[in-house]
C-alpha cells in the first residue's frame, strides 16, 4: 500500500543513517563518541540510578511518518517529563483554554521539583512542565477521562504506530518510594483547590504516566503533531493550529526548567525534557527529534542530549529563529 501523507511507517536504519537528516545524524553519532563530561543519571529514582550515561541515541521523524536514527535509538527508556507535553495536549483538546485558569505558562527560574513559588501565587503552578503544573494537568486529564495516565500511553501508542509502548510499573513504585516532594506539591495546591482528585490517586496516575517507556523513534513519531500543526499520524485534528503554537511556545519557554534560556540559546528550538535522560524537540513543519542519553546537568536534562541538539540545529541550520 502506498503511503499517504500522515501514514506511520518506520524506516530501519542501515550501516548509514537514511532520510533528509541521516548524515547529519552520523556525524553527530560518530562526534558524541569523543564528548567528555555527560553527568549523572537521575538517583531519587533507585531504578533510574544505575542507568549507563554512555548509551546515546537520536531520531528524527519526518511529517510524513519516516523515522530514523543513530545509536541506541530504538532502545526504550524512561520517559519521565517527556509525557507532560502529551497530557497537556490531550487536556488543550478536550477542555481547551480553561486548563490556563489552573495554571500558567510563565518560565519558574527554579527547579522543576520546587516548591516555594507555589504559596505566595496561590497554589497556582507557573507552568505545566514543573512537576506542580504537571499534577494539576494529570489531575484535570484524570477528571475527564477518568484514566490519565492510559490516555497519555494510548496516544503515545497510536502516534508512534508500536502499541508496546507501556507503563513500567517497578519505575512507577520506584518513584512512590521517594514520593514525598510531589505529595506535598499535590496536598499543597488541593489546599487551595487547585487539585480535586485525592492526592493519592492522582500520584499514582502521575507515576504511572512518568514511568511510560518509549524509545527515540516512538518518541519522535509520537511528537509529530507539534511539527504538523495539530494534526495526528491518521490525518485527524488533536489540536488546532493556535494550541500547538501554545504547547510550542511553552515547551520553548519552560520544557528544561531553569536552564530554558540556555537551552534556546543553544539548541533554538521547542524542546522537553525528562529525568530518563530523553529530549524531544520540535522543527513545526519540518521535522520532530527526540534524544536520549541518561546522564543528566544539574538541572535534569541530559548532558549528550542537549549537546546533541545543539549540535543538530548548528549543523543544519534549522531553529525558529
Ligand atoms: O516528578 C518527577 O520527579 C518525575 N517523575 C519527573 C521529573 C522529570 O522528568 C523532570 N525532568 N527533567
Amino acid at each position: 500500500m502506498p503511503d499517504s501523507p500522515h501514514r506511520v511507517r518506520r524506516v530501519l536504519a542501515t550501516a548509514a543513517a537514511p532520510g533528509r537528516f541521516g548524515a547529519v545524524l552520523d556525524r553527530i553519532g560518530t562526534e558524541v563518541a569523543a564528548l567528555g563530561e555527560r553527568g549523572r543519571p537521575a538517583d531519587y529514582i533507585p531504578l533510574l540510578a544505575g542507568a549507563d550515561p554512555r548509551r546515546f541515541g537520536m531520531a528524527v521523524a519526518e511529517p510524513d511518518g519516516t523515522v530514523y536514527g543513530v545509536g541506541d535509538w530504538r532502545e526504550p527508556f524512561s520517559t519521565q517529563s517527556i509525557t507532560k507535553v502529551f497530557a497537556l495536549a490531550l487536556v488543550l483538546a478536550l477542555e481547551g483554554a480553561e486548563i490556563w485558569r489552573r495554571v500558567g505558562r510563565e518560565p519558574s527560574g527554579n527547579p522543576f521539583n520546587s516548591l516555594v513559588q507555589l504559596e505566595y501565587e496561590n497554589g497556582v503552578p507557573r507552568n505545566p512542565f514543573i512537576n506542580a503544573g504537571a499534577l494539576v494537568v494529570t489531575d484535570r486529564l484524570q477528571t475527564l477521562t477518568g484514566h490519565a495516565a492510559g490516555r497519555v500511553r494510548d496516544l503515545l501508542r497510536e502516534e508512534s504506530g508500536n502499541s508496546d509502548v507501556d507503563f513500567v510499573p517497578e519505575v512507577a513504585a520506584s518513584e512512590a518510594t521517594h514520593g514525598d516532594r510531589n505529595a506535598a506539591l499535590a496536598h499543597f495546591m488541593a489546599s487551595y483547590g487547585n487539585i480535586t482528585n485525592p492526592v493519592p490517586h492522582l500520584l499514582a496516575a502521575y507515576f504511572s504516566q512518568c514511568s511510560i517507556a518509549a524509545s527515540c523513534a516512538d518518541l519522535a513519531l509520537a511528537a509529530g503533531f507539534l511539527a504538523r500543526r495539530g494534526v495526528r499520524a491518521n490525518g485527524s485534528v488533536l489540536l488546532t493550529r493556535s494550541q500547538t503554537k501554545q504547547v510550542n511556545a511553552v515547551m520553548l519557554t519552560c520544557g528544561t526548567y531553569d536552564a530554558a534560556g540556555e537551552f534556546a540559546h543553544r539548541v533554538g528550538l521547542p524542546g522537553k525534557s525528562g529525568v530518563g535522560g530523553g529530549i524531544v524537540a520540535v522543527v513545526p513543519g519540518v521535522c520532530t527529534l527526540c534524544v536520549w542519553s541518561p546522564g543528566l546537568d544539574r538541572h535534569g536534562n541530559s548532558v549528550a542530549g542537549v549537546w546533541a541538539l545543539d549540535r543538530f540545529t548548528t549543523l543544519t541550520g534549522l531553529s525558529v529563529f
